[in-house]
């Protein structure tokens, strides 16, 4: 069967019906939802064998972003995240970009970088020119630390080496290009570093330092873009020409401002961090790589720009991603590895395609809610939820004290703990009554 993304009334369905729902369209069996995510997924034991001190397990909602097409495919993606609304804007802003054609979306080989640090180098130059001499020994090296990924395509590919700072610093750093293939890659690239280090040293007279991957991954890089016809971007209030209009501002506003731009990014890494965090992969690598590049030319950028094209608004996201679908959390994980499966990923390269089309999703929709309604709205809407829920309230009166919290305008947990008190009497009344 081929994959739909498009659910309509999704969020109107109970949370079995939803798995039923993501089950059927993804080929997942039912039951393969119901013991993946028991008990959150990871059970305490497994917990206490993969980190240290463990005193219990700590869990997030997980949900399906729908309405993604990226590549003329569609694609359910998981999300694991806190923040309310981020999931509901993410599959509404999929949704318009859908109506023009969907994402496209691309990515370069996955390679990741070994550093090696050379120290007490007197002839810098000299040192660089022995070590490239010996590119072919330092790969074969480096690819017998790692016979797995040799096995799986994968493997050094290159060598460069970079003189740091001033002479009297004395440094070199070698990097060594690492292809790897489905994995993440930091154990393999840092087994290499390691294996490698000593040799090198002999090779350039120095004495080796650090030897650790760079999570500044910039040739491990994805690409998405999309283009919406403006008139799909309309609010009940506002043109999709003055929306579109508003979020090119917006993005200008954050080309110009690093203090804007930072506030961008975090907007598109909502999107991305819920899907890495979901299938399992290392959040904090991400982090660290995206705003690395996005400060990559000596001030912070923003990692998506937005430009109106004839009748369109076009939208364009560049990050390095490294992301694996072997190893790692995915071994011990059962909810992590529904979500990749869900996904539907192809492998590594795909996941991060996939996570960066989320990214840009979230990016859009914070902006058209920037340049149109304000994010508070839906915002707080949302947010009334998670109040009603502190205050007490459970099944259907979450959505009934949030609903009133927003009519009144009043959204605290004084105020949702009024409400639940008043209609609890009320309910009690009528039962009585009855
Ligand atoms: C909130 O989590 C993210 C936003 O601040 C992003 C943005 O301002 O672009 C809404």
């Amino acid at each position: 069967m081929a994959r739909t993304s498009r659910i309509p009334g999704f969020f109107k369905h109970s949370v079995d019906e939803r798995r039923r729902l993501v089950a059927e369209a993804t080929d997942i069996a039912p039951h393969e939802f119901d013991a993946a995510s028991a008990r959150g997924g990871l059970d305490v034991g497994t917990s206490d064998k993969s980190v240290e001190n463990v005193i219990g397990v700590y869990t997030l909602p997980f949900a399906a972003t729908l309405n993604v097409r990226m590549n003329g495919r569609d694609v359910i993606a998981p999300m694991v995240i806190e923040e309310p609304s981020v999931v509901a804007a993410a599959s509404n802003a999929a949704r318009i970009v859908r109506q023009g054609g969907g994402f496209t979306a691309d990515a370069d080989e996955p390679i990741v970088a070994a550093q090696i640090q050379l120290l007490d180098v007197d002839a810098p130059e000299e040192a660089r020119a022995c070590v490239l001499a010996a590119k072919s020994e330092i790969l074969a090296l480096a690819d017998r630390a790692v016979p797995g990924l040799v096995a799986r395509g994968g493997g050094a590919r290159d060598v460069v080496v970079r003189v740091l700072g001033e002479p009297s610093d004395r440094m070199i750093v070698v990097d060594v290009h690492v292809d790897c293939r489905d994995a993440m890659g930091a154990n393999l690239v840092n087994s290499i570093a390691e294996a490698i280090g000593g040799r090198l040293a002999e090779l350039a007279h120095a004495r080796v330092g650090f030897r650790i991957l760079s999570n500044l991954c910039d040739r491990r890089r994805v690409r998405v873009r999309c283009s919406v016809p403006m008139e799909q971007l309309a609010t009940d209030n506002m043109s999709g020409v003055d929306v579109a209009r508003g979020m090119e501002e917006g993005s200008r506003f954050a080309e110009l401002d690093p203090y804007r731009a930072a506030t961008h990014n975090k907007g598109i890494m909502n999107g991305i961090d819920a899907v890495v965090i979901a299938t399992g992969n290392d959040w904090r690598a991400v982090e660290a790589g995206a705003h690395a590049y996005a400060a990559r030319e000596g001030r912070y950028q923003p990692l998506a720009i937005w430009r109106r094209e004839g009748a369109h608004l076009v939208g364009k996201l560049e990050l390095p991603l490294a992301l694996g679908v072997v190893g790692g959390t995915l071994r011990i994980h059962p909810t992590a590895r529904l979500a990749l499966k869900m996904s539907g990923a192809q492998g590594a390269t795909d996941l991060a395609m996939i996570a960066a089309t989320v990214g840009l999703a979230s990016n859009l929709a914070a902006l058209r809610a920037l340049a149109s309604d304000g994010i508070q709205r839906g915002h707080m809407a949302l947010h009334a939820r998670t109040v009603a829920i502190a205050a007490g309230a459970a099944n259907e009166m979450v959505e009934r004290v949030a609903e009133r919290m927003v009519e009144l305008g009043d959204i605290s947990l004084e105020g949702a703990r009024r409400i639940l008190a008043h209609d609890t009497a009320v309910i009690g009344s009528a039962a009585t009554a009855e």
